[in-house]
């Protein structure tokens, strides 16, 4: 990362738009975080090294060799037909109806973010967000300058009884949309229930709200039942985004959107203005890496890795972490949400983790105000086991120590 620019002779051209971007945390912290003598707790980044290399070679090949002349020309907007078929079959596997045409498959779920924010959002229009929520989605919705109306969640998921209270004192305003992770949330970890699920169908059709429901991680379920998915409750109030990054990898850049036709159509125009089309050779490439069903070996066994880990660092934080910590135990996915005790602000302890040499997102990443002072995000996905044990050990001290610098100040139970 280059270093940082203190004059900017360029800085009286540039849009309004972009100066509502702050650089995210954990991009700038990857830095720091990425160096090999840290204990990254930070970063979200799937497990890659158990995919079948020879297999996916061969893959290749077959493709550059057979494919040629459609895998290195540009392709349609809307995408690869035969993907957005296995698309369409994988949506299946957490009993998803979807036909191809209400399809639209972008360069990561993160396009689609980005596309959802341009044909949705005005400045000063009101959009809904979990408290806290995904990090790409606050930078992806920012530029546009929509006013955040932020609803906190506990363990079962948005807390809609607050929401609907929200939207009532809303006299003559509608949110553009409601933004939710109902799977192993990002960063929280957790699961919207079934009653949180109906509670908000029913509000998004009384108050004529659309939802988008944004599901990276629902595959990656490693204990309890499934949920329905939001999508097949009211498909017409449902814009759906979808990705391959944590259940095979994120390195092929595929993703999607499935939406109702009339905003299937805008976001394909938008799509058009953004980058033509997504590479098709990254398209058959995962088209045919899941028709291969390797896929489903692959997840298979990455949900017994995650697990183990998922399971090492809760047993880590109950053993390393003061009295007065608390955390999340998700049925799946990459992530765990630590609450400290409320004095205590994890940005500012970050760089005392750093020079212990573990690192973590701070809670503030995750919420459009910055607040969540006192909490953090810990990744359980990519770090081995062992590095999980230290790390929690580490960052167990981190705290302790900060604890007692602010219980001399008197702040804080002695
Ligand atoms: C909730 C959520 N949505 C979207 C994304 C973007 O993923 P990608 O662009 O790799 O598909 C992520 C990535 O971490 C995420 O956690």
């Amino acid at each position: 990362m280059p270093s940082e620019i203190v004059f900017d002779p360029y800085k009286d051209l540039y849009s309004k738009s972009v100066g509502l971007i702050r650089s995210s945390e954990i991009r700038d912290l990857m830095s720091v975080a990425g160096r090999s003598d840290v204990i990254s707790l930070a970063g979200g980044l799937p497990d890659v090294t158990g995919v079948p290399t020879s297999e996916l070679s061969s893959l290749m090949t077959r493709i550059i060799e057979d494919g040629f002349a459609e895998a290195l020309q540009y392709g349609d907007t809307e995408g690869f037909y035969n993907l957005k078929t296995q698309l369409v079959s994988l949506m299946s596997e957490e009993n998803i109806k979807a036909e191809e045409e209400h399809v639209l498959i972008t360069t990561g779920s993160q396009q689609a973010l980005d596309l959802l924010a341009r044909i949705f959002i005005d400045p000063n229009d009101i959009i809904v967000v979990e408290g806290p929520t995904y990090v790409g989605a606050l930078t992806a919705f920012r530029p546009a300058g929509p006013r955040f109306l932020t609803v906190p969640l506990d363990d079962e998921g948005i807390r809609t009884e607050i929401l609907e209270e929200e939207l009532r004192s809303l006299t003559g305003a509608r949110p553009k949309f409601i933004y939710v992770v109902p799977n192993f949330h990002n960063p929280a970890g957790v699961t919207m229930s079934e009653e949180r699920r109906k509670h908000l169908v029913d509000i998004a059709t009384r108050f004529e709200v659309l939802i988008i429901e944004d599901n990276p991680y629902g595959l990656l379920r490693f204990e309890g039942d499934s949920v329905e998915p939001i999508v097949n409750r009211i498909p017409e109030r449902v814009v759906y985004v979808g990705t391959l990054s944590k259940v095979i990898f994120p390195g092929i850049r595929v993703g999607w959107v499935l939406a109702p036709l009339p905003i299937h159509e805008k976001l394909v125009k938008i799509k058009q203005s953004a980058d033509l089309c997504s590479s098709n050779l990254n398209q058959m490439f995962a088209c045919a890496f899941l028709e291969s069903g390797l896929w489903k070996k692959n997840l298979d066994e990455l949900k017994k890795r995650y697990k183990a880990r998922k399971d090492s660092m809760i047993e880590a934080l109950g053993q390393y972490f003061p009295e007065g910590s608390s955390w999340t135990n998700p049925s799946g996915g990459l992530f765990i949400w630590a609450t400290l005790e409320e004095y205590l602000d994890t940005a500012k302890m970050l760089p005392l983790a750093i020079e212990q040499k573990v690192a973590y997102v701070p809670g503030s990443a995750f919420y459009p105000d910055y607040s969540g002072k006192n909490r953090m995000r810990l990744n359980f996905s990519y770090p081995t086991v062992e590095q999980i044990q230290e790390g929690v050990k580490r960052l167990g001290k981190v705290i302790r120590r900060e604890m007692d610098l602010y219980r001399s100040l008197g702040i804080g139970k002695k």
